[in-house]
């Protein structure tokens, strides 16, 4: 018998391999290793690999991905002269969703389902996602490009074409961390999105196109740019109670905090946590965890809500000096390899998704007055 479940909530949709939330438990895993196993145990690259192939690799399987994953680094010319052209002020996530798109028409021979041919396509993203993203920030504020280096790891390239810089290693295995901690949820919004898309046999860009417009959201991968302007607009610790307590007075969410599946803390949320700590506390900007934590602990007393992903990766990235629009964006680049797994698994065993929907409008039968007579 059909059931009608609001937001798909509880409903079951497809077997995976990938990872599973617990949602009861605050667990989450991937491939069968706890995120708390992988968090600073493994590389970004590792993560990569374990999605893509659902083991750990070993040294020289490592090596092998590493190479080619720095080899696709180059975007086409035509990207990077829309990169250089869009509009400043445009959101960098539109920008990388548009940009995915436009990669799509450099790939002629590679709108089917060859899970090999898709393979090196999904390479291909996690590789170029990020330089999207760096090299539009840098086009905007009027910055040259600075070349495509290939002896740094994903999350250190990246620190480096925003800044032109190599950056210190600490700030590389923080992000590193951020992206082995983003990188496979499950079937949340933008996943299933992607998955969707794949089922209808449509190529891997569209499904990426259409997975970066459901991160954008303020409900999904949106909320962790919500969170820094949460804590710009309270100001300071002092102002913390009476700013919540109003905004729960008027309905409105707190960015950062509850989740659909996560009954119990985001097993994400502490390894966030620390590393926000240690950050805020380096640059004696402790006011912005501080105000974090207070918010984090009326909303558990309130509403018996806890803390989500995004709640201290805002402070995170802050910390590490990137502007608040490209928050989300680093959820995109690190959710790549999810999303291209995911892709890559709904082809080997695909049926098309097609819920069905309970019809709640005017009765059947009406019939048609013309339409002067209206
Ligand atoms: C993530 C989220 C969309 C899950 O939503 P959901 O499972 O559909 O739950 P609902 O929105 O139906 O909320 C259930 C109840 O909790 C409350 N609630 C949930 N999240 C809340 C939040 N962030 N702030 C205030 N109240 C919240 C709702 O108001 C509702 O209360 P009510 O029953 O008294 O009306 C929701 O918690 C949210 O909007 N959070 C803020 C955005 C965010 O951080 N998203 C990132 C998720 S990783």
């Amino acid at each position: 018998m059909a059931v009608v479940s609001k937001g798909l909530e509880g409903i079951v949709a497809a077997e995976t391999r990938l990872g599973e939330v617990k949602g009861a438990e605050g667990i989450l895993f991937y491939c069968g290793y706890d995120i708390n196993e992988l968090a600073g145990k493994v590389s970004y690259e590792e993560v990569v690999y374990l999605l893509f192939y659902q083991k750990l690799p070993n040294r020289a399987e490592l090596e092998k991905l590493t190479t080619a994953l720095r080899a696709e680094r180059e975007l086409p010319q035509g990207v990077i002269d829309y990169l250089l052209a869009a509009p400043k002020k445009a959101k960098p996530i539109d920008i990388m969703r548009t940009a995915v798109s436009m990669l799509g028409s450099y790939e002629l021979n590679r709108h089917d389902v060859d899970v090999s041919e898709n393979l090196a396509t999904a390479i291909r993203l996690v590789s170029q996602i990020g330089v999207i993203a760096a090299y539009f920030h840098r086009a905007r504020t009027g910055k040259e490009l600075p070349p495509i280096r290939k002896d740094l790891s994903e999350a250190a390239h990246f620190l480096y074409l925003m800044t032109g810089e190599v950056p210190s290693k600490e700030a590389e295995k923080t992000l590193d961390v951020a992206y082995v901690l983003h990188a496979e949820h499950g079937f949340n919004a933008s996943t299933f999105t992607a998955r969707v898309v794949a089922s209808t046999l449509s190529d891997m860009y569209s499904a990426i196109s259409a997975a970066i417009g459901a991160l954008k959201g303020p409900l999904h991968g949106g909320a962790n740019e919500g969170v820094i302007h949460m804590l710009e607009e309270i100001g300071s610790p002092d102002k913390v109670d009476a700013w919540v307590e109003d905004a729960l007075a008027q309905k409105k969410k707190i960015m950062g905090i509850g989740h659909r599946v996560y009954k119990v803390l985001d097993p994400r949320a502490p390894h966030l946590r620390e590393m926000a700590i240690q950050l805020t506390a380096q640059l004696g900007e402790a006011k912005w965890i501080q105000m974090s934590e207070r918010i984090a602990e009326i909303m558990r007393e309130r509403k018996g809500l806890n803390a989500n992903v995004d709640f201290y990766s805002a402070t995170v990235y802050y910390s590490l000096d990137i502007p608040t629009d490209l928050f989300t964006p680093i959820f995109a680049i690190a959710r790549m390899s999810g999303w291209t797994a995911h892709v890559l698994e709904q082809w080997s065993e695909n049926r098309l998704f097609r819920p069905l929907s309970e019809y709640v409008g005017r009765p059947y039968g009406q019939k048609v007055v013309p339409i002067d007579e209206r």
